[in-house]
């Protein structure tokens, strides 16, 4: 297609990944959560376009130019369309299934968020997306309806029945705060996390083994929650007790809601001991049973991330777990900073021993959430 005349002068918005300190898979159950947002983020280069035309581009596939009509949007053969054109895409149907028109538009996107390594590329990416399109055509949409459009994007167009974990940090995350956030009242408090403070550091590995979502597993572990909260007569896992979930005569269905009632606990934990403004050491051991109980009860981690927390405690880091939905991706460790490069050293020996790819490393401090550059 022709360029248009008069596509409008374009601006940039971007929107953070995240890590999850602590609170895995209790979103879906109407429970707790505590994520920061990273440095890394998504970016979104978008202009009006008059003409009812979206062209998207993306600077990680530089081959998959997509281009269509708005009006043949609803028909499009969306399979036939690139993955990461879903996420855009869905959020612009999703901005008109509520009403809100999308006359056109031409968006580039770029990012340095490592995709498939669980730190949630793709809601940095639907938000980034989201916020562009709310301030060139429906300014009066706010942060709760965004956090709503981009996970329903990621719902129906792209197939992964997520939770609000990753789009409520994306867009409610503060610089220097953790972002505690009760899923079922819908409300948040910022907390101060200030790890420099106290010579501390939190490190993250991509385990460079493969977080996929869409395989059905991440659907399955969904599916026996709402199983075993039907089993206990109580609307959502949140609303079940520590001794309740023992009664539960399947095996399996009292694991998954084991870990999600003991995760909800350990989340409060957490927040309550940085709240008082204590050394997050202390929080250490917390993290670390989160992952035991993601290993052995909701049974989603992954050789390659066992690996890296264990190696990461034997090296003295205070805490350390898996991040996101598992079966891959990343781990994080509270180490000491004048630890953190043995620590690295450490995990990258045991990935050696047992032939996995060196893991990625990087040192992450909570940054802003979803904004626009200029
Ligand atoms: C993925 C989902 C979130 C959440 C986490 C697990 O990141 O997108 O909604 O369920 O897994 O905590």
């Amino acid at each position: 297609m022709a360029e248009p005349a008069a596509i409008s002068k374009a601006g940039r918005w971007r929107a953070p990944g995240r890590v999850n300190l602590i609170g895995e898979h209790t979103d879906y159950n109407d429970g707790l959560v505590l994520p920061m947002a990273l440095p890394m983020g998504m970016t979104c280069t978008a202009a009006v376009r008059p003409d009812g035309v979206v062209r998207l581009r993306s600077a990680q596939a530089p081959c998959d130019e997509v281009e269509i009509a708005m009006s043949a949007l609803a028909a499009a053969g969306w399979s036939e369309l690139p993955t990461w054109a879903h996420y855009p895409l869905g959020v612009i149907r999703e901005f008109e299934r509520r009403g809100h028109e999308v006359r056109g538009a031409e968006l580039e996107l770029d990012g340095d968020v490592p995709i498939g390594a669980g730190l949630s590329s793709s809601a940095a990416l639907s938000c980034a997306v989201a916020i562009a399109l709310r301030d060139l055509f429906a300014p009066s949409v706010s942060a709760a309806e965004i956090i709503d459009i981009a996970r329903t994007a990621e719902n129906v167009y792209v197939g992964v029945p997520t939770g609000i974990l990753d789009q409520s940090a994306a867009m409610l995350c503060t610089a220097g705060h953790l972002l505690f956030l009760d899923v079922r009242a819908r409300t948040h408090e910022q907390i101060p996390f200030d790890l420099q403070r106290f010579g501390l550091s939190l490190l993250v590995f991509d385990t460079g083994s493969p977080h996929r979502l869409v395989d059905g597993k991440y659907a399955q572990r969904r599916a026996e929650c709402a199983t075993a909260a039907d089993e206990l007569g109580v609307p959502f896992l949140r609303d079940a007790t520590a001794s309740e979930v023992e009664r539960l005569a399947d095996p399996v269905l009292r694991r998954r809601a084991r870990h999600v009632v003991s995760e909800n606990s350990r989340v409060l934990t957490v927040a309550e001991r940085l709240r008082r403004g204590g050394d997050p050491r202390e929080i250490g051991p917390v993290l670390t049973a989160g992952h035991a109980s993601l290993r052995d009860d909701f049974e989603v981690s992954a050789p390659r991330l066992d690996t890296a927390a264990a190696a990461a405690l034997v090296a003295g880091a205070y805490g350390a777990r898996m991040v996101g939905g598992g079966f891959g991706g990343s781990v994080i460790a509270l180490v000491d900073t004048e630890r953190a490069a043995n620590v690295v050293f450490t995990v990258r020996d045991a990935f050696a021993r047992r032939r996995f790819d060196t893991p990625r490393s990087f040192e992450v401090t909570p940054a802003a959430g979803a904004h626009r550059i200029d």
